[in-house]
């Protein structure tokens, strides 16, 4: 049995510390404990949603992959790889998208939710309705049986795993039924309390410098109870303090509930305490991020040799799949 594992992420910006928590982490202990692990760039994803305004595509795709190196990936145990250099991808998309019938793509939850949140843009398209089909076929190719993702990507796994028994049934066994394995970290929230989003021009991205930092959490929602200095603080209803619970240590973490409860710290002080820790375990991050940032030709030869490292894969895959269709020719 293989222990595949393949997740990813679009490259629609930097990555903020949601990403980190949330993924980056997890990815890391995977590959640390001997998985094999292929962690993807999903650039054609952001082109579903994307298309009409591509023009950063590449800088968000450089963003992504040093964030994932300065956050803990290493090259040598991770296959790191832009979707689009694998073009095997889009083959297996094709491929599924003659066998997945149309009502299961409309009645996913994530694509009815998206049409109506992104007014804005016209996702009336074909291929945003295949949006999980490709996400099959990203998975599916590398015969993936685990995939590590957040629950908002549940029922994208779902489909994935109805593909896979369909073809199976149709062609005979040819793919595993992935498995999802949840990433259990609290929601971090964003400086003004709501989800972390980049829309919402709330987050704390892996390369804020230390002025940056200090700044956003020095403006960052706190307890809206506490109103006076001398109010008693509730630090599980604080933002901040879930901050806190991430960059500080714990013993100072206990300090800081008793002292906030008791009224005996600031919310002020507080916040500048978080700023100085924050920034200091971003540090390592942000050092290994300059050195890339300087030479994108290592970057760029890291990204080449993941794309070559998983079309090995993929190529097999296909020709695979092409024999149980019954497309084999010459
Ligand atoms: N849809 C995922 C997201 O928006 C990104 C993604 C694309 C993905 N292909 C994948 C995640 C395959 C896991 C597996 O975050
Ligand atoms: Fe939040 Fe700190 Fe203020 Fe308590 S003292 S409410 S934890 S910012």
């Amino acid at each position: 049995m293989n222990k595949n594992i393949l997740s990813g992420m679009r490259p629609t910006g930097p990555l903020h510390i949601g990403h980190l928590f949330g993924a980056l982490k997890n990815w890391r202990k995977l590959q640390d404990d001997g998985y094999n692990c292929f962690y993807m760039i999903a650039d054609y994803h952001a082109l579903s949603t994307e298309y009409a305004s591509m023009g950063e595509i590449k800088h968000y795709v450089e963003e992504v992959a040093m964030d994932f190196i300065a956050g803990g990936l290493d090259p040598h145990k991770s296959t790191i790889f832009v979707q689009s250099m694998v073009p095997e991808h889009t083959e297996l998309h094709l491929i599924f998208s003659m066998i997945v019938p149309i009502p299961w793509l409309e009645r996913n939850p994530v694509y009815k939710e998206q049409k109506k949140q992104l007014i804005a843009k016209d996702l009336n398209t074909y291929g945003f309705l295949g949006y999980p089909v490709l996400q099959a076929a990203d998975i599916l190719i590398y015969k993936a049986r685990y995939v590590p993702i957040g629950m908002d990507q549940l029922p994208h796994l779902e489909l994935t795993r109805e593909i896979a028994k369909r073809f199976n049934y149709l062609y005979g066994e040819t793919f595993p039924v992935p498995e999802a394995l949840l990433t259990e970290t609290p929601k971090i929230p964003g400086t003004d309390n709501r989800k972390m989003s980049k829309s919402y021009n709330n987050c704390i991205y892996l390369k804020d410098s230390p002025e940056v930092i200090k700044e956003k959490i020095s403006k960052m929602f706190t307890d809206p109870k506490r109103i006076y200095r001398k109010d008693p603080g509730h630090p599980k209803t604080c933002p901040a303090f879930i901050y806190h619970k991430l960059f500080n240590n714990e013993e100072r973490v206990g300090e800081i509930e008793k002292e906030c409860k008791g009224a005996i710290i600031g919310c002020t002080d507080c916040k500048k305490e978080l700023g100085e820790v924050t920034s200091l375990y971003l540090k390592s991050i942000q050092d290994k991020r300059k050195t890339m940032e300087k030479d994108k030709k290592v970057l760029w030869d890291i990204l080449n040799k993941g794309a070559e490292r998983a079309r090995k894969i993929a190529v097999e895959t296909i020709s695979e799949v092409k024999k149980r269709v019954g497309l084999i020719y010459g």
